[in-house]
């Protein structure tokens, strides 16, 4: 549901962090740091975060929408803000109109970042994100392939304490959990009965992915899922594999020690693949690239998408 409040707040984002971005130097060093716009633009982070906090006062949502942007970022051709662009130069589809990001991908209305890439396309997404269909093995792997552990793998899944999941990520996988016992039968019941027989991708009906306390960044998410009330299959899976489930134990007994290694693994996520130095631009429209003579005139639009998922569909 889109709100006028809520797209005023988009607008203003998007001139706030193009007025960001453009008082960045010409960027001329090759590594992330802490403290990049001391000089620069001593006010980024506090304009950011001030940002950040004003559209999580519009819609709590928005957390977990920032949360999973990030990661579905960084995981298609590190962390450039490709998933931002509504246009493929290239031709063909964007990162976003993927099916693991179309339409659940939520939070385009507060970018931020290094630079940015000029590519997105929708075989990347598809390749190099993993889906609540993957054994744990396969969730594993793809892990791997981004340089982390299985650890922070299962670490980086508890990032479902918070959010939302629409039927077609997990109705009918967990028709074959409930024929081998691994969901609990009286939340396979409340799933049936939220989601329309005819679900597909576009079925905007969506339910908390922790049942106990959705709005709350707590280890709860790791407790549901010996009681067989973990949402998808990919969640149930890290019981399921001997690497992955001491893990979970130890998360599910100790939050601060998710808590610790949360924040660790969110700023290693936050390093894959980046564009410095030179490399890529620095967008003046977050959702397109730049025209190439455009180091001089800006353009404020809005990005093409904007959701204002007002946690609008619950299953209570
Ligand atoms: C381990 C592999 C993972 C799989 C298979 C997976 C899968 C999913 C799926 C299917 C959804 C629901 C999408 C929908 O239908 O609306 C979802 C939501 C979410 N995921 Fe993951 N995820 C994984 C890892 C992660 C990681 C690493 C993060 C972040 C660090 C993350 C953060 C989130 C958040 C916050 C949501 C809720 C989004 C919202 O409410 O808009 N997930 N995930």
């Amino acid at each position: 549901m889109r709100m006028t409040t809520s797209s005023s707040v988009g607008a203003g984002l998007v001139v706030l962090v193009a007025t960001v971005c453009l008082l960045l130097p010409a960027a001329t060093r090759a590594q992330l740091q802490v403290g990049f716009y001391n000089t620069s633009c001593p006010n980024a982070e506090a304009l950011v975060r001030q940002a950040v906090a004003a559209a999580f006062a519009n819609n709590s949502g928005i957390a977990a929408g920032l949360i999973r942007l990030h990661f579905h970022d960084c995981f298609v051709r590190g962390c450039d803000a490709s998933v931002l662009l509504s246009v493929n130069p290239g031709g063909g589809k964007t990162e976003r109109e993927a099916p693991p990001n179309n339409p659940s991908l939520r939070g385009f209305e507060v970018p931020a970042g290094r630079r940015d890439g000029n590519v997105s396309k929708e075989g990347d997404a598809l390749k190099n994100l993993p889906g609540p269909n993957n054994t744990a093995t396969g969730l594993i792997d793809g892990f791997a392939a981004k340089n982390l552990t299985a650890e922070e793998m299962v670490v980086l899944s508890g990032s479902h304490t918070i959010g939302r999941s629409h039927c077609d990520s997990f109705l009918f996988k967990n028709r074959e959990r409930l024929a081998n016992g691994t969901i609990s039968p009286a939340y396979q019941a409340l799933l049936e009965a939220l989601c329309p027989p005819t679900t597909n991708q576009f079925t905007p009906n969506t339910t908390e992915i922790d049942l106990s306390t959705p709005t709350v960044l707590d280890n709860n998410y790791y407790k549901l899922l010996p009681l067989n009330l973990g949402l998808h299959f990919s969640d149930d899976q890290l019981i399921r594999n001997a690497t992955t489930a001491p893990n979970v134990a130890a998360f599910a007994a100790n939050e601060t020690l998710w808590k610790e290694k949360f924040i660790s693994a969110m700023i290693k996520m936050g390093r894959i693949e980046v564009n410095t130095g030179a490399q890529g631009e620095v967008r003046l429209n977050c959702s397109i690239v730049n025209a190439p003579s455009s180091s001089t005139g800006i353009e404020m639009l809005l990005p093409g998408t904007s959701d204002d998922r007002a946690d609008e569909v619950a299953t209570s």
